[in-house]
Parts: structure tokens; sequence; C-alpha cells
């Protein structure tokens, strides 16, 4: 007579219903370390909880027989700022490894932020410690505790630290986890680790998640930003962001405590470079629709650089918005446009030497994909693809 043996995974990753918690178990599905996997997921119980993971994959792969390598044991029902409800779980006593992708990621003035992100995250690494043994805690944090006035390059160290002015309450939350995590945790293997900007997918485009991706369609629909089109924009796909989680993850040994995952110098894109692969991807689209008989206007303008106004001009088109960004609320669309107007003057790139010293190549560029995230989007108005960034 045989005996199953119990599960006893040695890998817990949180977060993985969200965009790049997803893709980051999409990316592990097919690897050996798959099988150590455990996910803490919010669910009313543990069926619902597994059901909520396999839409979660089932937004990054279609193939059913690695989607079939999720078991139920494998899905922790929880939630990480409640871990009294599940810490007594056996599962989590062989746990070395984390990736802590939970948070709430609302820009909008969520109340909840900080008793997520800061008193949430504490609560839950130190009722984690108690039961397993880590050897490595990677926390997700964000390039953007950088706040409002970053150099042109940022490097891993100069942050989080005093007096930064935060775009949204939401940074500054993830800025304090950070410094509170260090603090209250010495000698704890900790390694934080700071994607900049993510938008889209290198093949699937905004299927995934249109997250963040709808404020560049916004500025390519209006043909205006508020910075000089030479301002630089650090954005990662979520694939490339999930394949440097989980080579952090995996590396036997990693030199630093924190990591960029970003495009830095060598693969930001300036405003300019993304007009002109909007445009590029218009005509492609005009070109289609010709092939097919359609007229020449069918792929819109092919303008190549977008003008720099102030915020006054764009706030004076509001009565055009439902035209360009679909049926929307005005007053918040504008609230957007202003907050996200913050973030694209920045113009910053994050130093990822560190992340390239150990053995990941560059992100790709956004330009390189960004007709695959268009492509993806047009079922969707601008104004419905951004309510995700502010649920
Ligand atoms: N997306 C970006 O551009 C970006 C850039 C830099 C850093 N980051 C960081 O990357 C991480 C993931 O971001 P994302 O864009 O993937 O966010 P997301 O799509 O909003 O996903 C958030 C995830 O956290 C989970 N979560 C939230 N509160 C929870 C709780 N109390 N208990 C359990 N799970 C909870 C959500 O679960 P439910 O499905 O149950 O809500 C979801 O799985 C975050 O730490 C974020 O700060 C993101």
């Amino acid at each position: 007579m045989s005996h199953a043996l119990p599960f006893s995974p040695s890998i817990l990753i949180t977060g993985a219903t969200g965009f790049l918690g997803g893709a980051l178990a999409a990316d592990m599905l097919a690897k050996p370390e798959w099988d150590n996997v455990l996910l803490l997921v919010r669910g009313e119980d543990a069926s619902h909880a597994y059901q909520r993971m396999l839409r979660s994959l089932a937004r990054f792969t279609f193939n059913l027989e690695l989607l079939g390598r999720l078991k139920p044991e494998q899905v922790l029902s929880g939630d990480f700022t409640q871990p009294a409800a599940f810490i007594a779980d056996a599962r989590l006593t062989g746990i070395k490894r984390v990736v802590h992708c939970a948070a709430l990621t609302s820009f909008g003035a969520n109340t909840r932020v900080f008793s997520t992100n800061v008193d949430g995250t504490l609560r839950f690494v130190h009722h984690l410690r108690q039961v397993a043994t880590i050897e490595r805690f990677l926390h997700v944090s964000t390039a953007m505790i950088c706040g409002d006035q970053p150099t042109a390059i940022v490097r891993e160290d100069e942050f989080p630290r005093a007096r930064v002015k935060h775009l949204v309450n939401y940074t500054e939350s993830k800025a304090e986890a950070e410094r509170l995590l260090r603090l209250t945790l010495p000698g704890f293997p900790l390694v934080v680790v700071r994607p900049s900007i993510i938008a889209g997918h290198t093949r699937l485009g905004c299927s995934p998640s249109g997250s963040i991706y709808w404020t560049f369609r916004m500025a390519d629909a209006l043909g205006m930003i508020t910075c000089s089109s030479a301002a630089r924009m650090d954005v990662v796909p979520v694939d490339y962001a999930a394949s440097a989680l989980r080579h952090l993850l995996v590396c036997p040994q990693l030199a630093h405590p924190t990591y960029h995952i970003s495009s830095d110098e060598q693969s930001s894109c300036t405003w300019r470079e993304i007009a002109a692969a909007f445009a590029l991807t218009r005509v492609k689209v005009a070109h289609v629709a010709l092939a097919w008989g359609g007229h020449e206007s069918a792929g819109g303008g092919a303008e190549t650089d977008y003008r720099t106004v102030e915020f006054e001009e764009i706030a004076a088109r509001r009565q055009e918005f439902d035209t360009l960004f679909g049926p929307c609320n005005k007053k918040f669309m504008l609230a957007a446009a202003n907050l996200y107007a913050g973030f694209a003057a920045l113009d910053t790139v994050f130093d990822s030497s560190r992340l390239r010293a150990e053995g990941m190549p560059a992100s790709p560029r956004f330009t390189d994909y960004l007709h695959v995230c268009e492509k993806s989007s047009s079922a969707y108005t601008i104004a419905d693809q951004g309510t995700i960034d502010f649920a």
C-alpha cells in the first residue's frame, strides 16, 4: 500500500492573481521548480482561491497541459494582512524562498494603502519567520519610491530616504514598507526588488492587463504631452519583469540586498520614440485597411512627435474626451492625466547594472513591442482600460 507524501513546498508567492505575480507564476509553470511552489491567494474558500489562480494563469497561457500543472494543494487561501488565519498551515513550514508581490497598487486615494502595504506586510513577514526558516525573501517594491525629484540615473542605494515628496500615497507606502522591513528585521535575508514602470507583455500585449499602457494611449490620442519629447520613460514588459524576478529567486547567491528591474539607459525610450512607434502602428493598420479595400484615412494620422503643452491646454480639450478616450468621467480622466504627467516629467532611468551582473539580459524596449500592445488594446476604450489602476 503506497501513501502519497504530504505536499511540502519550498517557494511561496503572493500576489499571483495580479499582473506581475500572475506573469511570474505563468513563467514558473513550465519550470522544474514549479512543483515546489505554493501560492497565497485570497478567496472565499480553498476552491474559490484555486479557481481565481487558474483564471489568473489562463491570462498568460492557453496550454491546458501547462494549466493542469496547477494543483489545488498549491493554493493557500488567505489574506497576507491577516496571517493569523493561515499561518498554522503545515505547507508553510518548509518554505525557504518567498516572492512577496501582493500589494494594494491603486493610485487612487485608497485609505487602506498604508495598512495593507506597510502594516500588513510587516505582520506577514513577522508571522512567517516564526514558522519557516527563510533563506531569501524577495520583497517587490517600486522604483518610483524615488519621489518627484530623482536624479537622471537613479541607483538602488539612493532610496528610500527622508524628505522625498511622493506623487501618490502608494509609492510612499512602498518606501515606508522597505524602511520598516530593514529596520525591524536585522539579519533577515531580505532582498528588495524595485521594478520601474511595467506596461504590456512582449507576446500578449495588453491581454493580461492594460495597466498603465492606457496612459500612453491617452497621450497619443491627445497628441500632447506636458514634458519634453526628449524625456525618457523607463518601461519594462511584464514578462521581462517576471523573468527577472524568477532569476533573483532561484539564483544560488545574490551580491546585493536591492535590485532594480528596469530598462535603464540602454532600453528606455523617449516620448519622441514612443510617438513614432504609435505612428508606425497606425500606418501599418492603414495599409492593412487599404489592402482590404478601405479608405486612406482608415489608420488615422501619422504624426511622429507630440506637442509639449501646459496642462491647461489639455484641460481645455475636456469636451473632446468622450471622443478621444471613449465615454468617460471627464473629471476623473483629467485628474489621471495630471497625475501621470508628473511621472512622465521625471525624465529619469533606473540603473540596472546589478541585475545584469547577476546574469539577466537587458530589457526589451517598449517601442519594440508597442504594436503588440496596440493590437490587443483595440477592443477597449482608453477610459475602460484605465479603470484598473484606480480600483
Ligand atoms: N505594475 C507596475 O507597473 C509595478 C511597477 C513597480 C512595482 N510594482 C509592484 O509589483 C507588485 C505587483 O504589482 P501588480 O501591478 O501586479 O499589482 P496588481 O495587479 O494590482 O496585483 C496585486 C496583487 O496583490 C494581491 N493582494 C492585494 N492585497 C492582498 C491581500 N491583502 N492579501 C493577499 N493578496 C493581496 C492581489 O490579490 P487580489 O486578486 O485578491 O486582489 C493581486 O494578486 C506590487 O508590489 C507593486 O507595488 C508594480
